[in-house]
Formats: structure tokens, C-alpha cells, sequence
């Protein structure tokens, strides 16, 4: 076993070990006092969040842009000193990793693996089966669903595991829902898709990348499932027969991109309870609070508004004891995808374009330090 795989197994063990300590409060205050081991875990104010985190035992991470990180030392400073998880934003999409079909390009993620092992980090995937952000090779090529299938398989087997014990976690299946509950017809489900019927296609590509990489823990991701709502019913019923069936599947990926509006909070509490309830992880992977810019700037009153959801959610994950992660869709406003994408919209994350915490990220801080 490698030294790195090691090391990251420790900290896997460690963290699982606070966030018992964390659930069984008379344990904690018992055993733990007499030891003398609390002293060890201090967490004094303008501690950066990965301390914090890690005392509470629970990943904070940061979608990464590769070019920042390399380019960009106010980005790199602080995603390595407030951060204990990384994500690639985009670099281990199938279009960006897989450009040409007998060509990957393996180096961006291959320095992000590095980076994280030089900073005692963990390195989530995302995402191997996606509608979108596919090359065109693949989306003009015209295959038949068994070529179709045979590339699938061929490239979850050779991503996986190239990165077998550096990435802990992957999103295995990206967005595979419509709004209603529906399967989305994309070229993996029916369009041709693989030749598999309804989430057999979804539980087909969970087996090859657990085939591939059996340590990895393997998650579904999507998007506006966070409360309890006919998209998240829908992945609830599949992750309720996958457990009972034996596929491997580990968590669910809230993914998190709110408005100040929020959640309703209860209903993503009782979301998270019955996922975690049939035994899987909830991870939070691309949170972000989008707010208004009227002047170009957020108000004092949208920035006050976004931190208490910040905090809230924040809150939210700490209180179920299988919630293992808190991941932002990047950490600071000078690089993030709401601008492009939401016309008049912005300054969704915790940090200002100068890389200063602004008030969501006292607020998850604060959340932290509870
Ligand atoms: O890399 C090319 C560059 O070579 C080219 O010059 C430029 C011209 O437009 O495009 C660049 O690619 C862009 C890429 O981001 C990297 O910056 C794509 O156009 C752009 O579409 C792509 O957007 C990404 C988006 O996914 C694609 O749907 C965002 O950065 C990324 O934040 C976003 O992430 C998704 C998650 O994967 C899934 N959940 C939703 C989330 C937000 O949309």
C-alpha cells in the first residue's frame, strides 16, 4: 500500500472517529475529558474552516480551477489554508479528461492528486456519467448502444482506476433526474444510451467504477433535490433499491446551489434524514447562495441573508452523523460559474473577489465551532 493511501486512510479513520465522538455527546464528555484529549482539539476564533471542520469530523471542501491554483497565489493560499477536500470543477469531466477518444488527458487531475498529498487533503471525483460537458467525438459520433456501452466502460474502468486511492469519492452519475422525477433522456439513458433500461444504466456504471476502484466511495449528485420534492422522492426510490440490492452505491450529492430563499430548511433536514437513514453518506458538493448585484455589488442586506443559509445548511450537515462533507462550487467570487450563468446574479460564495471572508463564511465557521 502506497504511503499516500495510508495516510489517507488515517485521516478517513481519524475523521470518522471525531464525528462519533461528535454524535455521542456523553461519550465525548465522559471518556474523552478524563483522557484529557479535548484539550487536543482546541478551536480558537479565526481558525481556518479546515480545522474546525476536521475537529468536528467532516470534510470542507472547494470546487478547484486547476489554471488558480497554479497561476493565482491569493487562490492558492487560501484553498490550502482553509480547505481539507478538493474537487476539480471540471478537469475530470469526460470532456476535458477524455478529449479524443483514444486520448486522455490525465495531467490537471494528476497535479491536483499531487497538490492535495503535499497538503494533507482528499480529492473527491466529479463526474463520470454526465449529459453534459462530453467531447464531440462522443456526442457527433453516431454510436450504436453497444459501442456506446463499451466506451462507458472503458472509460470509467481507465479513470478510476488511474486515481484508485487518490480519489476517495467519486460522482459516479451526474444529473441523471428531471425536475418531475423523470429519467432525463441524455446519450447514456435512452438516447441511445447504453441498452439498459430505466436506472439500470446508473446501476451499471456504479458496478464498473467498483470494479474498478472497490475503496472508492461512490456517490449520486444532482441538483435542486435537496428538500423532499418529486426529483428527490425519484432518487430516494433508486438509492432504496440499490441498498437493498446490493449495488454498491455509498451516498447522495446535494449539490446545493441555493438562493437566499433558501431551503425550506426542514424539508432538506428530512431529506438528508431518510438518506442517511437507509445508511448512505450525504455529502453537500457545489454549495453556493447566488445573490442579486443591482449596483454591480450584493447589498449588506442580501450578504447578512446568504450568511444565515450558509450557517443554516452548515448547521444542518453537522447534525446528522452521516452528512460528511461540506464542499463549496468554488470559495471565492473572483472565479465562479453563477455570473455566466445567471444574468444580474452573483457573489454566491464565502469569500470576496480579494479572497476576504465575507459573512457566510463567519456564519459556516461559526456553525463549525458549535
Ligand atoms: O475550457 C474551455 C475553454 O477552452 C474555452 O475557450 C471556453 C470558451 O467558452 O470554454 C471553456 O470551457 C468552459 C468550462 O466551463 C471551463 O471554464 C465551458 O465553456 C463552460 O460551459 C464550463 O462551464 C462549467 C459548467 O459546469 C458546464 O455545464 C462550469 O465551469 C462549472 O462550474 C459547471 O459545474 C456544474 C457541475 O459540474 C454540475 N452541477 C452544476 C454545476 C454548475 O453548472
Amino acid at each position: 500500500m502506497s504511503t499516500s493511501r495510508q495516510g489517507h486512510i488515517a485521516v478517513r479513520a481519524f475523521l470518522v472517529v471525531l464525528r462519533c465522538m461528535t454524535c455521542f455527546k456523553t461519550l465525548l464528555a465522559a471518556g474523552l475529558a478524563a483522557a484529557g484529549l479535548l484539550a487536543q482539539l482546541p478551536a480558537p476564533a479565526g481558525a481556518p474552516l479546515r480545522d474546525l471542520a476536521a475537529r468536528r469530523g467532516i470534510h470542507i471542501g472547494t470546487a478547484i480551477n486547476p489554471v488558480a491554483l497554479k497561476n493565482d497565489a491569493g487562490y492558492r493560499e487560501t484553498a490550502t489554508r482553509e480547505f481539507n477536500q478538493i474537487e476539480p470543477e471540471n478537469a475530470a469531466k469526460f470532456g476535458p479528461i477524455h478529449p479524443q477518444q483514444d486520448t486522455y488527458n490525465f495531467a490537471p487531475v494528476d497535479d491536483l492528486a499531487q497538490f492535495v498529498e503535499n497538503h494533507n487533503m482528499v480529492l473527491r471525483g466529479h463526474t463520470l456519467v454526465w449529459h453534459n460537458q462530453n467531447p464531440a467525438w462522443l456526442v457527433n459520433g453516431k454510436f450504436t448502444s453497444a459501442q456506446l456501452s463499451e466506451i462507458l466502460h472503458s472509460h470509467i474502468q481507465t479513470v478510476v482506476s488511474r486515481y484508485a486511492g487518490r480519489i476517495y469519492a467519486w460522482d459516479v452519475v451526474n444529473e441523471a433526474f428531471e425536475d418531475d422525477g423523470s429519467l432525463r433522456k441524455t446519450i447514456w439513458a435512452n438516447t441511445p444510451g447504453i441498452g439498459l433500461e430505466g436506472t439500470a444504466y446508473i446501476e451499471q456504471a456504479f458496478r464498473w467504477a467498483h470494479a474498478a476502484d472497490p475503496k472508492a466511495l461512490l456517490f449520486y449528485n444532482d441538483y435542486d433535490a435537496e428538500p423532499v420534492n418529486p426529483k428527490s422522492d425519484a432518487i430516494y426510490r433508486m438509492a432504496r433499491d440499490f441498498k437493498a440490492r446490493g449495488v454498491p452505491i455509498d451516498g447522495i450529492g446535494l449539490q446545493m446551489h441555493l438562493t437566499t430563499q433558501g431551503g425550506p430548511m426542514e424539508s432538506i433536514d428530512a431529506n438528508i434524514q431518510r438518506l442517511t437513514d437507509l445508511g448512505l453518506e450525504v455529502q453537500y458538493t457545489e454549495l453556493d447562495v447566488r445573490l442579486p448585484l443591482a449596483s454591480g455589488q450584493p447589498s449588506a442586506e442580501s450578504l447578512a441573508a446568504q450568511a444565515k443559509i450558509y450557517g443554516e445548511v452548515a448547521a444542518l450537515c453537522l447534525k446528522h452523523k452521516l452528512c460528511t462533507a461540506i464542499q463549496t462550487w468554488g470559495f471565492t467570487d473572483k472565479y465562479s460559474w453563477i455570473p455566466g450563468w445567471y444574468h444580474g446574479m452573483g457573489a454566491a460564495l464565502e469569500f470576496d473577489p480579494g479572497f476576504q471572508p465575507k459573512p457566510a463564511y463567519r456564519a459556516m465557521a461559526d456553525a463549525l465551532m458549535k
